[in-house]
């Protein structure tokens, strides 16, 4: 996939022009602090609402250059900042620095075998004791499970990666009560903390 020509184009069909609402009600119930950092962020919806809170220093990441400059169009309202960045090539400088990682359609977005690496970026990217919060997309409803991103994923699967392999502790889980028009009952909503 190249999610860098994707932009320049504009087919870009995941992006709803707003954060997620299943963020926003999580944000509501548990209010995220510290530093926060959101994979595949890409215009930054997401980032900028989480930046609404006010102990909250914000940093979106993604791949493709046209989205972070897109994202930079929005004059920062509050401790809010977009880096040009591989998920899976962090800088060194935010190892274990994140009280808080968002995940929310990056994992989705990424080959099935590259999941022992992101659980292992976001895992790097966490103090001892933060906190991921996702919204993981269980079935896309792609006819072919195989043709994504994006790829859906199974409990038993976030499971196996996450919590056997001993990176993250379970906390809690819930399906979301608000998604986007035609992603409802596909998402779940899970907090998993960095062991
Ligand atoms: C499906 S899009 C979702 C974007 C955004 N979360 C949203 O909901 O609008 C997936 C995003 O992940 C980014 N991405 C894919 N692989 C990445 C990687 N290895 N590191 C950082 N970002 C990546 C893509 O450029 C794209 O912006």
């Amino acid at each position: 996939m190249n999610w860098e020509a994707a932009y320049q184009q504009k087919d870009t069909p995941w992006d709803k022009g707003g954060p997620s609402p299943g963020l926003l009600d999580f944000l509501e119930a548990s209010p995220m602090s510290g530093r926060v950092l959101v994979p595949g962020c890409g215009l930054g919806h997401d980032v900028r609402a989480i930046a609404e809170l006010p102990d909250t220093r914000v940093l979106g990441i993604d791949i493709a250059p046209t989205a972070i400059q897109r994202a930079r169009r929005h004059k920062p309202k509050r401790d809010e900042a977009f880096l040009e960045a591989d998920l899976f090539d962090l800088p060194g400088a935010l190892t274990g620095t994140c009280e808080w990682v968002w995940e929310h359609t990056c994992f989705c977005a990424i080959p099935r075998a590259r999941r022992v690496d992101y659980v292992r970026a976001v895992r790097q990217a966490l103090r001892e004791g933060g906190h991921l919060a996702a919204v993981f997309f269980l079935d896309p409803g792609l006819p072919d499970p195989d043709a994504g991103p994006p790829f859906g994923v199974t409990k038993a699967e976030l499971n196996t990666l996450f919590l056997e392999s001993g990176a993250f502790k379970f906390i809690h889980e819930w399906e979301p009560k608000r998604g986007y028009p035609g992603r409802e009952g596909r998402e779940l909503m899970r907090v998993m903390q960095a062991r």
